[in-house]
C-alpha cells in the first residue's frame, strides 16, 4: 500500500470510501491483518512497529514532530510507523493510517497535524485503560508516541504505569503551560502571531485614542499574554496568576491619558478571572473549567470603557494563533523533539518525554511533566510590569 494511493480500510467491516480524510487526506489507511501475522509482545526492541498520535488542540509544528519521528525512527532504528487518527479516539478504533516516507514528505512547514486530533479521553468511563491495551494489540503496537498537552500526556502516563504500554511523549501546547521542558513547541509560533496582532492594533489605537484590549489564548496561565506583551510594547498585561481587578487597569489607562497617552493596549490571557459575572460554560472531558461564553476581553472592554469612558474596542486573537505555519524556531524544536522521541524508542526508555533545557534536548519522566502547571514566575511578571509602568511611573516612549 502506498501513501497517496486508494485508502483502504484498516477496520473490519468498514468500506474503503467511508474513510473521512484529514488535512493533507493522502494518508493510506493500515491494514491490521498484515500486522496481526507479526503480532510481538508490547515493547520488543527490534524492528519496533510505533504508533504516533497528536492529542489536544492542534498547534504549529506536529507535523514537523511526526517527520522528525518516522523518519529518524526508520533511519537509525528500523521502526515502522502508523498514525493514529484523531487522538486516542484512533486507538480506541484502531483508526489507523500508514506513516512511511511518503507519507510524511513536504509537511515540515505545515500548520494543524495529518493525523488530526481530538479531546477524547479514554480514562473517561471505567475500561477505558484496558480497551487501549487490546487496540495496541490488535494493531500490533510495539510502542506509543503521544503528542500532546497536559491531559493527553497524562493519559500516555496512566497508560505506561498503569497499563504497561510502553509510550513516550512530546510536549505540545501554543499555553506553554507544561511543567518538566523549557518551552513547548508552538508557543514561540503563537508568541509571534500574537505580537503581529499588537503591532497593527497599536498604529489603529494611536490613530483613534482609543484603548485597545487583546485576548489572547492562555487557559490556565499568561504566557503567551506576557511575551507577546512585552515584544509588542503592551500598556498592561493582565494573566490569571497576577489578575489586576478592571479598576486597576483603568487607573493605568487614565493615569498615561494624564501624561499624554491618549491610547492604550491592554493583553489579557482568556483565562484570567476578573472576579465579575462570567458566565460558565461547564467542564470538559478532562474536568477542566470551560471558558465563560462571553470572553474576559470582551468583559474588561466593557468596563473598561464604564470607568474611564475612553473609546474601547476589543480583539479576541482566539484559533488564529494555533494555525498556519511554524515559526524556524518552533520547527527546530519540534524536529529535535521528535528526534528524541524516536531515540527513547529505540533505546527501550518509555514513561519518559521529550523535553528542552536550556539549549539541550533531554527526556525526563513523564510523570513529571504532568505532575505541576508550568506558571509564569513572579519575577518575570514583575519585569514585565517594570516596562508597562503599573506603578503609575512615567514611562518614557511608550
Ligand atoms: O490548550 C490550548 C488552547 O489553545 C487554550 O489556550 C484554549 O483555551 C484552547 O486550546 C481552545 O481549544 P479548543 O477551542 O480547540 O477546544
Amino acid at each position: 500500500m502506498r501513501a497517496g494511493g486508494p485508502i483502504a480500510s484498516g477496520r473490519a467491516g468498514r468500506a474503503a470510501d467511508e474513510a473521512a480524510p484529514l488535512a493533507g487526506g493522502q494518508l493510506a489507511r493500515t491494514s491490521s491483518a498484515d500486522w496481526r501475522l507479526r503480532r510481538r509482545p508490547l515493547g520488543t526492541l527490534e524492528s519496533m512497529r510505533v504508533g504516533i498520535l497528536t492529542g489536544g488542540g492542534d498547534c504549529p509544528g506536529l507535523n514537523a514532530v511526526i517527520r522528525a519521528v518516522v523518519r529518524v525512527g526508520r533511519e537509525r532504528f528500523g521502526h515502522e510507523h502508523v498514525g493514529l487518527r484523531r487522538g486516542w479516539k484512533g486507538l480506541l478504533e484502531q483508526d489507523a493510517v500508514t506513516l512511511d516516507e511518503a507519507a510524511v514528505s513536504g509537511i515540515l512547514h505545515v500548520g494543524g497535524t495529518i493525523l488530526g486530533s481530538s479531546r477524547t479521553n479514554p480514562f473517561k468511563d471505567p475500561g477505558g485503560g484496558e480497551r487501549c491495551v487490546e487496540a495496541a494489540r490488535e494493531l500490533a503496537l510495539d510502542a506509543l508516541v503521544a503528542i500532546g498537552g497536559e491531559d493527553t500526556l497524562g493519559v500516555a502516563r496512566r497508560l505506561y504505569e498503569e497499563h504497561g504500554l510502553a509510550t513516550v511523549g512530546v510536549p505540545k501546547t501554543i499555553d506553554n503551560d507544561l511543567s518538566g521542558t523549557d518551552y513547548t513547541f508552538g508557543f514561540w509560533t503563537a508568541v509571534q502571531i500574537a505580537t503581529e496582532a499588537i503591532d497593527r492594533l497599536h498604529t489603529t489605537a494611536a490613530s483613534h485614542d482609543r484603548v485597545m484590549v487583546v485576548e489572547v489564548m492562555g487557559r490556565h496561565v499568561g504566557w503567551i499574554a506576557l511575551q507577546a506583551g512585552v515584544a509588542g510594547g503592551a500598556d498592561a498585561i493582565v494573566i490569571p496568576e497576577r489578575p489586576m481587578t478592571a479598576e486597576r487597569v483603568a487607573e493605568h489607562v487614565k493615569a498615561r491619558a494624564a501624561r499624554g497617552k491618549g491610547f492604550s493596549i491592554v493583553v489579557i490571557s482568556e483565562g484570567v478571572d476578573l472576579g465579575d459575572e462570567g458566565e460558565e460554560a461547564g467542564v470538559d472531558q478532562f474536568g477542566h473549567r470551560q471558558l465563560a461564553k462571553v470572553g474576559v476581553g470582551e468583559r474588561l472592554g466593557a468596563r473598561l470603557a464604564d470607568l474611564t469612558g475612553f473609546d474601547t474596542r476589543v480583539t479576541v486573537l482566539g484559533h488564529v494563533q494555533r494555525g498556519g505555519t511554524p515559526t524556524a524556531f518552533d520547527r527546530v524544536l519540534a524536529t529535535g523533539y521528535g528526534t528524541r522521541a524516536a531515540e527513547l524508542i529505540g533505546e527501550g526508555a518509555f514513561g519518559r518525554m521529550a523535553a528542552l533545557r536550556g539549549d539541550a534536548i533531554v527526556d525526563v519522566p513523564l510523570a513529571e511533566a504532568v505532575a505541576d502547571l508550568k506558571r509564569v514566575p513572579d519575577h518575570l511578571y514583575e519585569a514585565a510590569e517594570a516596562l508597562f509602568g503599573a506603578h503609575g511611573e512615567a514611562v518614557p516612549g511608550t
